[in-house]
């Protein structure tokens, strides 16, 4: 997506940014730099350009498949996960499946959610707790943030004020931050009767 600007940067900082692109299905000169980024050959490329012990940070972006293989083949080389940053974009189902949830709006409300939001605070009543709060919330605030509903964007964070919640699957918070309280509101589901998320904190 960037070629022209990589190559310009290269191009500029020569001796200081190095570039490799490898590429799955177009065949190349070097062996090496055709395939999958899988971590064996990930651990082939860092053997010969960037030994783990000569780097400071890392910074991973793809899909799940490639990002996990490279944190794990990271972890095993010694490396410290403070200093491994990661970006998802794409979680292929069957990496990680989510069953769909039906549900009855008419039901009886299971949980109580309190959204503050563009500093408009809106009561929701879910029918059930296997509903997203995102999913719930977007019934009656239609102008809460999404994007990929796969928690992997980040799009839908919110800091949780009250309560609890449990999350399916975090591709897009840093350790930090869930400590912190942050939420994707697209993977959360009240633990507790009673929540209340801030969105503009
Ligand atoms: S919408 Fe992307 S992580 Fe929730």
């Amino acid at each position: 997506m960037f070629l022209e600007e990589l190559e310009d940067l290269k191009n500029r900082y020569l001796g200081r940014l190095q570039l490799i692109n490898v590429l799955s299905r177009e065949p190349q000169d070097v062996e090496l730099f055709t395939g999958r980024l899988d971590p064996e050959r990930v651990a082939r490329i860092l053997a010969v350009f960037a030994p783990v012990d000569t780097v400071d940070e890392w910074y991973l972006c793809g899909p799940y498949g490639m990002v996990t293989g490279a944190e794990a083949l990271l972890a095993e080389a010694g490396v410290d996960a403070r200093h491994v940053h990661h970006e998802i974009f794409h979680v292929a189902e069957q990496e990680a499946p989510r069953a769909p949830v039906v549900v009855d709006a008419s039901a009886p409300a299971a949980a109580l959610v309190t959204v503050n939001l563009d500093g408009r605070t809106t009561r929701i009543e879910m029918p059930t707790k296997d509903e997203s709060i995102l999913d719930a919330t977007l019934r009656v605030r239609p102008d809460a943030p999404y994007s990929c509903t796969g928690g992997v964007c980040g799009t839908c964070r919110a800091r949780l004020v009250s309560g609890e919640v449990r999350m399916d699957r975090n591709y897009a918070l840093e350790p930090e931050e869930v400590a912190a309280g942050v939420v994707l509101a697209c993977q959360s589901h009240p633990v507790t009767d009673e929540v209340a998320l801030d969105y503009d904190a």
